[in-house]
């Protein structure tokens, strides 16, 4: 179909409802570079659009979620190059265009940008093994794709400066106790099984009440309290005007299974 014949990345449904993506670029640890990104953009979107998905899941392998910004893509890169190309906007579509929730499953490395795209999910699940860090401080850069941003927002301020100006890496288990990550798991096997268990749960509710609550959360991140309350009053207030929420409560009333309209 429509979603196949890509090179550097992997779609699949491993249950109904979920999209699932695998990052496929081993020999080079999933090295994040501009045509990856072309692939990962246009599959997001069409699955954002398609009817039969609720939720997506982004994994890479054990190995590597990702180890970075392909360096070697980078390095003669000049001023010109990357502020003429807005070098790294095309890594953001992501968190700015698609709607749907998306589930990073980290397993392995996920470092710089790996670690900065991790972050941009909706929800992050880890191996506790897993090998997280911003170490662009080494090669004489900063993180450009959003993690002194979405690092120092999950972890606090100290935290975020001691990870970013030392580029020490940190384990998944301590990504789950700053509370960067939602749920640690054992083995990467059950990181990768319990991210599509919860996307395929997220996938079972009504697509409008799951579209509405990601944008009210993540409106949490722009405003403040005063305005966040008021903006999620607004969206909560439109739910009256779904079929949905006549659903849900109708089922509920009637102690029955809901079958939403997803309208
Ligand atoms: N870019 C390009 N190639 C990379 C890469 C990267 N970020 N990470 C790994 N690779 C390549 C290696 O060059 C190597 O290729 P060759 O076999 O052709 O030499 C292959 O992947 C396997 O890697 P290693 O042999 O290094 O594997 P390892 O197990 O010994 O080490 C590692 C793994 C610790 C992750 C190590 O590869 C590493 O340190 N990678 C770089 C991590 C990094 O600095 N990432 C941040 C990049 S900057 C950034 O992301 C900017 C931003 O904010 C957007």
């Amino acid at each position: 179909t429509e979603l196949s014949g890509y090179e550097y990345i992997n779609i699949s449904t491993p249950r109904p409802g979920v999209g699932l993506v695998t990052f496929n670029r081993p020999r080079a640890l999933n090295a994040l570079f501009t045509p990856l990104f072309r692939e990962l953009n246009d599959a997001l979107r069409k699955l954002d659009k398609d009817a039969e998905v609720g939720a997506v899941v982004l994994t890479g392998s054990e190995k590597a979620f990702a180890a970075g910004a392909d360096i070697k893509e980078m390095k003669d890169k000049t001023f010109s190059d990357a502020y003429g190309d807005d070098f790294i906007e095309l890594w953001s579509e992501m968190a700015s265009a698609i709607k749907k929730p998306v589930i990073s499953a980290v397993n392995g490395y996920a470092l710089g940008g790996g670690c900065e795209l991790a972050m941009m999910a909706d929800i992050m699940y880890v191996s506790m093994g897993a090998t997280l860090g911003q170490p662009e401080i080494k090669l004489g850069i900063i993180p450009g794709a959003g993690g002194s941003q979405r690092l120092t927002k999950a972890v606090g301020k100290s935290k975020a400066m001691e990870l970013i100006l030392t580029g020490n890496n940190f384990s998944g288990k301590e990504a789950e106790q700053w509370g960067l990550a939602a749920k640690a798991f054992q083995t990467p096997e059950e990181c990768l099984e319990g991210a599509i268990t919860t996307a395929e749960r997220i996938a079972s509710y009504s697509r409008i009440a799951v579209k509405a609550a990601k944008e009210v959360v993540n409106k949490s991140q722009d405003l403040g309290v005063r305005e966040g309350v008021e903006y999620e009053r607004r969206v909560f207030h439109g739910m009256f005007g779904s079929k949905d929420q006549k659903i849900g409560m109708a089922a509920f009333a009637a102690k029955q299974k809901p079958e939403w309209e997803n309208a």
